[in-house]
């Protein structure tokens, strides 16, 4: 079956756009629970508006998408079904603004600036305002491989190596050096870490300390039996 999204982008006559191919894949691998639904989309990185309107496309007449932009060039995207805000995703302060906005954003996609410290900055103020069966996802990854995003190989401050601790957080409940009382709302949220090529994607939903069951009967009563 075809990909929905692959689809719009190669029959695409409208507004420039740019993706690394194998995204609509992972796009639609995450998101596709959420189309024909009343979701709220923020997309960071507005460009020439062309992811826009394929978002609106494939999430249907229901949704709401907010694209967020430093270049003020993005407010002649907004319209019914699209809210454009101007702000720097670095900014601490408008990204609080935009979760008072927007309490509940279902899906959150990061195509803004793609440096260290924008992402990083976007995960910890907006993480927490994605709903609990939300998705964050942050595209462009590989920017955390080269130097002039503030990246480089295993680089301390890199979104990618961000993200590796993340997996630490998933695991909290097993983490024997980590206090029990101490559960970091990452680890109470996040169901599912994804590193693809280029992309980190987090799908939430409530966790509570995993249980583990037996089933079934002894086959044998020792090892040497
Ligand atoms: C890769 S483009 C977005 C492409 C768009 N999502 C698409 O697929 O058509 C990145 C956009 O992020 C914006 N941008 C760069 N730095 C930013 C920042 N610090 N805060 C918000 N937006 C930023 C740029 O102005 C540019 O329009």
């Amino acid at each position: 079956m075809g990909n929905p999204l692959a689809d719009w982008f190669l029959t695409n006559r409208g507004p420039l756009m740019n993706k690394w191919f194998h995204y609509f894949d992972i796009y639609d691998r995450h998101f596709a629970r959420f189309r024909g639904r009343d979701i709220v989309m923020v997309e960071i990185g507005v460009y020439h508006g062309g992811s826009l309107g394929m978002w609106q496309s494939y999430f249907g007449p229901d949704a709401k998408l907010v694209g967020v932009d430093l270049n003020p060039r993005a407010l002649k995207f907004a319209g019914a079904q699209v809210d454009i805000l101007i702000g720097d995703q670095s900014d601490r302060g408008f990204l609080r603004e935009l979760r008072a906005r927007y309490p509940r954003i279902d899906v959150l996609l990061d195509d803004g600036g793609h440096a260290m410290h924008q992402q990083i900055a976007t995960f910890e103020e907006l993480f927490d305002a994605v709903a609990e069966d939300g998705v964050y996802m942050v595209e462009d990854t590989h920017t955390s491989y080269w130097p002039e995003f503030g990246g480089g190989l295993r680089a301390p401050g890199s979104f990618i190596e961000y993200a590796k601790r993340l997996a630490d957080e998933l695991n909290a409940w097993h983490v024997r050096e980590w206090a029990t009382t101490e559960r970091s709302a990452f680890a109470r949220s996040a169901w599912s870490l994804a590193f693809y090529d280029s992309i980190v994607a987090i799908e939430k939903r409530p966790k509570t300390a995993p249980a583990a069951r037996l089933t079934g009967k002894l086959s044998f009563l020792a090892l040497d039996e």
